[in-house]
């Protein structure tokens, strides 16, 4: 089937990608030329698993092409994804503007049915607003079309993006119109097998179903972490509780690790969107806000744990950090923990000789070059002439480190753990202080 991508980002590509791979002819339009000049060229814009040589295989066989013509991309998609983003306004809510440039460009090259899907995460009422502007551009050129928008929203985990896209666990349709839904069903027809996993509803719904999805894994998240700080009080160990609560099939044992605070493009994006859009129609949404704040709180908790050991002064201290993305597998630095310590330390007159598997240009591209910042080739690297270490981010790479190196190069002999990655009398038994979240402070 032939179909178009607007947005070359994360969930753009991705999906073009996957689609041309099971055979559909998939054009991607973008407004950057050097993105396209890239791609063409077979360098990708995004660091994701596997995604490099599906993008290429596909594209030197012919199934997925990269351009900036839109009147191209248009005339070649009876199926028109809307990929682009949907930043945050000043107030939080989604900008929608992308958007809506796509649909009045859609709407201004079409010269027959098209069938616009919207896959960019969106505020529930989108659709309506994409109809307006391709009905009101249409009706400015006096052209008669018929069209249908869809919601169809994303749910691909960075890091995983790939095998989410080909294996997903459900397709949401939020349509009304039979014939889209035929189109997309045999569109999906190559990931709908075994079981069918497509759910078909109205639009609104489907709108509101991405945002459920983000917001009800954040909502574990700040819930856990909010445990871990009551455990941390009470004397417990959250990674018991953890255990103890997981085996209940109704709670299950995902999501529900804390730490030093979500990040990311997606979960801090969308929990403020639905918390504004609740606002426009006259509800505080105390549990979303709740859900905000205490992650706000969270991203603060490695900093506090470094301020009681040293009582408040990190003055000239180099601090070994460990993991700047914000979750394994990517180089993405939205939203990351690591930020907010970094900037903290800094305030306090620090220096973070830092090191991430795949995060280093982009630390380096966000904060540049300054003294307090160091960008190591290796993370044993990060430890020679540092008085702590600090882990923010998962990366298996760091889970079997060491500790007799640590424990020779690290000054304090400390750890400061934000992703509770190791046992604590495992820690002990090698003689390092340990912090980690909601398991008791130092050894
Ligand atoms: C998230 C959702 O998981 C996807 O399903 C969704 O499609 C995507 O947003 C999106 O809207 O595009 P992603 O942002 O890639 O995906 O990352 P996650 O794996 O969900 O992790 C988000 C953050 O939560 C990370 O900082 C991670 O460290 C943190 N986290 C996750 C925890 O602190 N504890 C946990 O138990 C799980």
């Amino acid at each position: 089937m032939k179909v178009t991508v607007f947005g070359i980002g994360y969930v753009g590509l991705v999906q073009a990608a996957v689609l041309a791979e099971v055979g559909h002819e998939v054009v991607c339009v973008d407004v950057d030329q050097n993105k396209v000049d890239n791609l063409e060229k077979g360098l990708i814009p995004i660091y994701e698993p596997g995604l490099t040589p599906l993008v290429n295989a596909n594209f030197e066989q012919g199934r997925i092409k990269f351009t900036t013509d839109a009147e191209r991309g248009v005339d070649h998609g009876e199926m028109l994804f809307i990929a682009v983003g949907t930043p945050p306004d000043e107030d939080g809510s989604a900008d929608l503007k992308y958007v809506q440039a796509v649909a009045t460009t859609i709407a201004t090259y079409m010269q027959s049915h098209k069938i616009i899907i919207n896959k960019s995460t969106v505020p529930v009422g989108t659709a309506d607003k994409v109809i307006a502007t391709v009905s009101d551009t249409l009706k400015s050129l006096n052209k008669e079309f018929t069209f249908d928008v869809v919601s169809n929203p994303e749910f691909l985990k960075e890091g995983a993006a790939v095998n989410d896209c080909m294996r997903p666990d459900r397709i949401i349709l939020g349509t009304q119109s039979a014939k889209a839904e035929k189109k997309l069903r045999e569109l999906y027809s190559p990931f709908n097998r075994n079981h069918d996993k497509i759910i078909v509803m109205d639009v609104r719904s489907a709108e509101l179903t991405k945002y459920a999805a983000n917001c009800m894994l954040a909502t574990k998240i700040s819930f856990m972490n909010e445990l871990a700080n009551l455990a941390e009080l009470f004397g417990a160990d959250i990674e018991n509780v953890r255990k103890g609560i997981g085996s209940d099939p109704r709670i299950g044992y995902q999501f529900i690790y804390p730490g030093c605070g979500y990040g990311g493009s997606c979960f801090p994006k969308d929990v403020q969107a639905l918390v504004r859009s609740a606002t426009g129609v006259g509800y505080t949404a105390k549990i979303l806000e709740a859900v905000e704040a205490v992650n706000y709180r969270q991203k603060e908790k490695l900093f506090d744990y470094i301020m009681s050991h040293y009582q408040g002064d990190v003055k000239g201290k180099t601090i070994a950090l460990w993991g700047l993305s914000f979750k394994p597998n990517t180089d993405d630095m939205r939203e990351a923990s690591s930020r907010v310590l970094m900037e903290r330390l800094w305030e306090h007159g620090a220096i973070v000789q830092a090191y991430d598997p795949e995060a280093m240009e982009e630390t380096q591209r966000i904060y540049g070059s300054r003294a307090d910042l160091r960008l190591m080739g290796t993370k044993e690297a990060t430890l020679s002439g540092s008085s702590c270490l600090v882990i923010c981010t998962e990366w298996q790479a760091f889970r079997a480190p060491d500790f007799e190196m640590i424990k020779t190069h690290v000054a304090d002999q400390v750890i400061f753990d934000g992703r509770n990655l190791f046992e604590p009398s495992l820690i002990s038994e090698y003689g390092l202080h340990y912090y980690a979240i909601g398991r008791g402070l130092s050894v």
